[in-house]
């Protein structure tokens, strides 16, 4: 959630210090939203930064909320974000039945604490779990808190390894490529993890698994592998990353494990690249975490995590909550959260099915290897990943273009309506700025063709741009998700 912090200057209350504020508010009232009486409206318009003193009819609340929310961005056009922006009818039926269910209350909702444990079964099954029906795992808000808990497993059983020099002099380090999504700095910095990551370099965008084992020590509690990276779509090469830290075993001793970061990939791979070894198949992957409400296709807040075995889940950091009669271990920083999103993801489940899953994401990775062909047949671009893996690729300009930038393409179309991202890399490719497509189910064939008729409008003018325009570096490099 955005830190919000006392009276923001640009709010229109404070412009508007010529005219008292609660005029102009009366004045921008609809007197329609009165109802009978049209000048009862006029009257009741309530503050903004206060809670105001009493109550106006409900209808009236309701425009008033709905007419402000019209500004918000239509969702899907955004080609930023990875997180569903569309589900069916029948979602929207079970998703309003169930928006009163609080996850925690097992003993009042058993049947969605079910639900929530045959999610966690299936995923064991579909990531390859040695033996699925013990599998040990959880519903989350979302891949981040998954990521916490994740990386809380991994910090608790280095200490248990290390009892007779943590907290005393040991402190410990978790590995990973430049590239991670912030949730990791989240981690690092709240649990007080040292935290290692390996810089991009030339042509390669995420971690390399030689770097990442010389960053590793007796202090390592984990490295972190992600399928794939939130930068451009790629998978990281998690089979080589566990091959190189077995060998790290053989020679030093350090048994290392491996937490896949799976927020988007975990819900791709197992459909579009069976033969990819990159789950529990491969003993070093201790833990995986993916997001519900990415291409597990369900609105926002839902992710997952799971452990290879209950041995890999220290047992002290789960809870017990009443469940009829009896108890029920759970495992979350949250205490109370919305149950009606993993109700949600179990009728994915049954919906679609492995065969439902392939289709709709091949859908997608199909429109993202057309659209980065389309893209690339420009001549104006140079594309940096073709949305074959994640069905998300990144582009920059192409050598020689230097009348427009990548800033500029995205502000571009955005004037039409479509939210491309444009961001620099980090360490050390600080010099590369992209644009990145993410393509989702509900961004058709038919809005790709759209997206492109735009593209091939608005290139004439920005070739005939002098230079790039200026931009407020610090917004253009404050990409991270
Ligand atoms: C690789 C990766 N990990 C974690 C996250 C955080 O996921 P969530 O938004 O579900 O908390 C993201 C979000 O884009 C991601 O791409």
């Amino acid at each position: 959630m955005s830190l919000h912090q006392g009276n923001d200057r640009n709010t229109r209350d404070d412009r508007s210090a010529t005219m008292s504020s609660d005029e102009i508010r009366r004045l921008s009232l609809n007197p329609f939203y009165g109802e009978a009486d049209p000048v009862s409206a006029m009257n009741s318009a309530p503050p903004t930064h206060r809670l105001p003193d009493g109550p106006i009819p409900p209808s009236t609340a309701y425009q008033l909320v709905h007419d402000e929310l019209m500004l918000d961005g239509n969702s899907r056009l955004n080609l930023a974000t990875f997180v569903t922006t569309w589900m069916e009818p029948q979602a929207d039926v079970l998703l309003n039945e169930c928006r009163d269910k609080n996850m925690i209350d097992k003993d009042e909702y058993p049947r969605t604490a079910e639900l929530e444990r045959r999610c966690v079964m299936m995923l064991a099954d579909l990531w390859h779990a040695p033996d699925p029906q013990s599998a040990v795992g959880c519903s989350t808000t979302g891949s981040s808190e998954a990521c916490m808990l994740a990386g809380m497993a991994l910090k608790r059983r280095w200490a248990k390894r290390n009892a007779d020099r943590y907290p005393a002099t040991a402190r410990p380090n978790l590995v990973m490529g430049i590239n991670v999504q912030v949730c990791w700095e989240k981690f690092c910095d709240f649990w007080e993890v040292e935290m290692r990551q390996v810089p991009m370099e030339g042509d390669r965008f995420h971690l390399d698994p030689a770097a990442a084992a010389q960053l590793c020590d007796e202090n390592t509690i984990g490295v972190v592998a992600v399928l794939g990276s939130t930068f451009d779509g790629s998978y990281e090469p998690v089979a080589d990353l566990c091959a190189v830290l077995d060998d790290l075993q053989e020679r030093t001793g350090l048994d290392i494990p491996v937490h896949v970061d799976g927020a988007s990939g975990g819900m791709i791979a197992p459909f579009l690249d069976e033969d990819l070894v990159w789950d529990f198949r491969l003993p070093r992957v201790a833990s995986i975490n993916t997001s519900g409400h990415k291409y597990g296709l369900v609105y926002p807040g839902v992710g997952w995590a799971l452990w290879r075995t209950a041995e890999a889940l220290p047992e002290e950091l789960v809870f017990r909550v009443n469940y009829l009669g009896g108890d029920m271990p759970t495992f979350a920083l949250n205490f109370s959260r919305p149950g009606a999103q993993v109700v949600a993801q179990y009728y994915t489940f049954l919906r679609l099915g492995r065969d439902g899953y392939r289709a709709v994401q091949q859908t997608s990775r199909d429109i993202a290897m057309g659209l980065a062909r389309r893209i690339d047949a420009f001549g104006d671009f140079r594309a940096l990943t073709k949305g074959d893996e994640l069905p998300v690729f990144a582009f920059t300009t192409a050598d020689g273009v230097s009348n427009f930038d990548v800033f500029d393409v995205s502000r571009r179309l955005r004037e039409r309506g479509w939210l491309v991202p444009a961001y620099t890399f980090p360490k050390n490719r600080e010099d590369l700025a992209v644009l990145r497509v993410v393509c989702r189910n509900g961004f058709s064939a038919d809005l790709a063709e759209l997206l492109i008729d735009d593209l091939d409008r608005l290139l004439p003018e920005l070739r005939h741009q002098d230079h790039p325009l200026d931009r407020d570096k610090a917004v253009a490099t404050a990409f991270h998700h």
